[in-house]
Formats: structure tokens, sequence, C-alpha cells
């Protein structure tokens, strides 16, 4: 496996860099505490590409490879975790999902607007009582002439309160199981569709998540993406890409909490020397590091055999599971380094640690990366 990057990749890496501390870290602690939309700076990122960085060009988007794309959500989630996850619901829930399965015309009146960033997508699987066991919705399709009309309550939905556009996933029958499921392509415009109160979280703040209703919500039937009945595969096939980006944004936090810890450790003093000559110090950089490093490798790796068009559902679980395990590890630690600082609100490491603690939550659990890890292994382990 080779990782020495070419120079689109480092251009483009590099440009997220640049943005990510000239433009968004600035302002990161602000929008943590008040948990405002940073509307203005994802448009900025917008305009830069950084929403539709793997979505082909002649759809708006800038056509780079996974791996560039992992780079680039690392530098923004350095920055701020809430743009972290904002740029990664854009591109690996939407807009790859609409460019996987979508028609020459879907793409060309959907996704443009979307890789471009004038508008902003969300995708929407979790109901009230189906998380992790995401094939048992009941929000409902029933067709009518050239329109399905949908009923029913979605949860947990990232960008859901500015959503322009949003990747609906329902049944048109709750008892039938995995194969009466649908994708569908809501215009928030729409009447029937409304939003719920914005969730109040304990990190991301200034991502914004909601509930959304359908309420006799029609929507016209060359707005199903894929086929009636394939809607779970395409969520979980668009998830495949998805862990890879949170995995991205896991290693991002981290980073961050370690850059943060190391400094931290060279100025500090106690017993007469920077705390980061006790080897108790040191063995925990170790650790974190280290951490940091293998999460790195597995993420960079589930992006080039995407890139190589090679299944990597797998791998995308290894990276997501690792990386965000490894983030809430070191962002733990760098609070202990810091001590009674790294408890304030006034130490960004704070915020870190909170930011951190989702991305074993969301884009499912470690819990279900496990299931889905074993039950491949065991499927290799059967084919062999
Ligand atoms: N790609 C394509 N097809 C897939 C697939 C994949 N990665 N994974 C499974 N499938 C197919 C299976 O092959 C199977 O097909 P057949 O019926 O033809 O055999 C079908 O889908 C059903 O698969 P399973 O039997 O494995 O389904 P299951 O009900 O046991 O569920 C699960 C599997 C892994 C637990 C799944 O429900 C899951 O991933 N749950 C977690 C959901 C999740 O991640 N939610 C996140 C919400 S989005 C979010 O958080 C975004 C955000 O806001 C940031």
């Amino acid at each position: 496996m080779d990782f020495d990057l070419n120079e689109s990749q480092r251009m483009i890496r590099d440009l997220a860099r640049d943005f990510a501390q000239g433009e968004i870290a600035p302002l990161a602690a602000a929008i943590d505490e008040s948990g405002a939309f940073p509307m203005a700076t994802v448009k900025k990122m917008g305009a830069l590409g950084l929403l539709g960085l793997t979505t082909d060009e002649a759809y708006g988007g800038v056509g780079a490879d996974a791996v560039t794309y992992v780079l680039a959500v690392i530098e923004i989630s350095r920055a701020c975790a809430s743009h972290g996850v904002i740029m990664s619901v854009q591109n690996s829930l939407v807009n790859y999902g609409l460019e996987k399965f979508g028609t020459d015309a879907q793409k060309r009146d959907w996704l443009q607007p979307l890789a471009s960033g004038q508008k902003i997508g969300a995708y929407s699987l979790t109901e009230p009582q189906s998380g992790s066991d995401a094939g048992n919705m009941k929000t409902t399709a029933v067709r009518d002439g050239d329109h399905y009309v949908v009923n029913g309550r979605k949860s947990w939905v990232t960008s859901g309160p500015v959503a322009d556009t949003v990747l609906l996933f329902c049944t048109l029958d709750p008892k039938g199981g995995h194969n009466q499921t649908m994708c569908l392509l809501v215009d928030t415009a729409l009447p029937g569709f409304s939003r719920g109160k914005t969730e109040p979280k304990l990190g991301i703040r200034a991502s914004a998540t909601c509930e959304l209703t359908f309420d006799d919500c029609r929507v016209p039937v060359d707005a199903r993406l894929g086929d009636e009945g394939g809607g779970f595969k395409i969520a979980m096939s668009i998830l495949d890409k998805g862990r890879i980006g949170i995995a991205s944004q896991a290693i991002g936090i981290a980073q961050a909490a370690y850059v943060l810890s190391v400094q931290y450790a060279k100025d500090r003093s106690a017993f007469g020397k920077p705390i980061a000559e006790h080897q108790a110090i040191q063995f925990m950089l170790a650790d974190m590091h280290a951490r940091i490093e293998a999460s790195r490798l597995l993420t960079l790796r589930a992006a080039a055999m995407m890139d190589r068009g090679e299944k990597h559902s797998l791998e995308a679980s290894m990276a997501k599971l690792y990386a965000s395990e490894s983030a809430q590890f070191v962002t733990d630690r760098a609070i202990q380094i810091h001590g009674g600082m790294g408890y304030s609100k006034e130490c960004a490491v704070e915020r870190h640690f909170r930011d951190a603690r989702i991305t074993t939550i969301y884009e499912g659990t470690s819990e279900i990366q496990r299931l889905v890890i074993s039950r491949e292994l065991l499927r290799r382990a059967q084919a062999d």
C-alpha cells in the first residue's frame, strides 16, 4: 500500500488546512457555545469545492478521490468537528448516494446544486424506534398515481434543520422487511414536510440535528432513488462511505487534542521540570500518537480500496470503530495531561472531548461496527 500523496492530494489537503485554520478555527469555540449553524463558512466550503469533493466535475464537484476526501475531512475536523460532520454528511451520505444510484436527470437536477454547495443535503434513515435496527422503519410511502404519499417521523437528522434536500428512507409496507424499503429525494419546500426542534447536544453543537415529520407529503415518483424495495441496500452502501468520513472526523478531533497536549506538556512544569520530561506523560503521548496513526492507516486503506472500486464495508467499519474509540481515548488522555485546565470550558480539549463522544454512536455504534466486522469475517471464513 503506497501512501505517498500525489500533487493533487497534497494541494487539496493544504487548501482544506489553510481554510480550516484561517477561517473555521477562530469561530470554533464561539459556535460550540452558541450552537449556531455556521452557514457562512459552510457556504465558503461549498465555493472551495469541499462539499462536492468526490463528486464528478460534470455534476458540479471536484472529482477528487476518496483518499483526498479523508485528508480534507481530517483537516476541517481538526479545526471544528461540527464543520467536519456537515462536510462528511454532504459528501458521503448525500452526494455520493445520488451519484451512485441516481439517474442522469436526477444527478443534473439534484446533485449539481448540492455538490457545488448552493444547497444543503441531509440523509434520513433513523426513526424514534429504529436506530441500530435500521431496517425496522415505519415511515410509509403509498403510491398514488405519479406520486408517493409519505407519512411518518424520522429522528436525529444531521443538517435536518437547514436542509434543502433530504435522502429519505421509508417503506412501502412496515411489515415487509428490507425488501419493501425505498429511498426518495425530498425537496423540503414540499407541503406536508416539517422539522422539529433542533436537538440540544453534548458535542458537535454547531451541527444542526432535528426530527423530520411527513404528513401526507406528496413526493413525485421520479424523485425515487433506485428501485422500489431497494432502499435498505442503498442506505447500507452509502454508509460504507459515510463511515470513512466519520473515521476521518474522529482522527481530526484526536489530532487536535494531541497537538495541544504535546504543547502543554512542554510548557507546564511540575516537580522542577516540564511535565513532558515525566515518563507518565511521555507514555500517554506515545499511546495517543500510536492510536491516531493506526486510525489514519485503517481509514486511508478503506479509502484506497474504495478508489480501486473494491468492496470495503469491512474496512470502513474497522476504520470507524478504531478511529472513533481512539478519539475518545485520545481526548480523555488530553484532559488528563492538561489536568484542571483541561476540565475548563476555556480550554479547547474540553470541546474535543465532548465532540469525540458522538463518533462512536452515529453512522452505526461501535457495537454495530463489531457486528458488521464479525459477520463479514465469519462469512469469509466459511468461503475459505
Ligand atoms: N452494501 C449493500 N448491501 C448491504 C450492505 C452493504 N454495506 N450491508 C447489508 N446489505 C444487504 C445484505 O446483503 C442483505 O441483502 P439480502 O437481503 O439480499 O441478503 C440486506 O442488505 C439486509 O442486510 P442484513 O441482513 O445484514 O440487515 P440487518 O437488518 O441485520 O442490519 C445492520 C444490518 C448492519 C445492523 C444495519 O441495520 C446497520 O448498519 N445498522 C446501523 C444503522 C446506522 O448506521 N445508522 C446510522 C444512521 S445515519 C447517521 O447517523 C447519519 C448522521 O446523522 C451523521
